[in-house]
């Protein structure tokens, strides 16, 4: 299994680096794991709670893309703290490309 490194922005701007995240494991999945602030994933990763919502560095957004039709939806559910760089941290999966990865952990809804 290879890993990747991925930084969070906690709400308090303490920032947390992970360095040994797993390729295919979401970033949420990841997150949980390692017990950063704010990414409560509630849902389990269903794209269905918006509690894994996340801000993506605007220097990453190309690499890691846009939100699908239904991330989308469930995102219109926090449409008061919606940015055009807001995804849903249980539907970014891990890949070598995002090695480096950061985003900002949006705040609560
Ligand atoms: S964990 Fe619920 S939408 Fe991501």
């Amino acid at each position: 299994m290879n890993t990747v490194t991925v930084t969070l922005v906690q709400q308090d701007g303490v920032e947390v680096t992970i360095p040994n995240a797993p390729t295919g494991a979401s970033l949420m999945e990841v997150a949980k794991a390692n017990a950063v602030e704010g990414i409560l994933g509630e849902c389990g990763g269903a794209c269905a709670c918006a509690t894994c919502h996340v801000y993506v560095d605007p220097q990453w957004q190309e690499a890691v893309g846009p939100p699908d039709v239904l991330e989308e939806m469930t995102l219109d559910g926090v449409s008061h703290i919606l940015r055009d760089n807001s995804r849903l941290g249980c539907q970014i999966l891990l890949r070598e490309e995002l090695d480096g990865l950061r985003v900002a952990v949006a705040p609560p809804q």
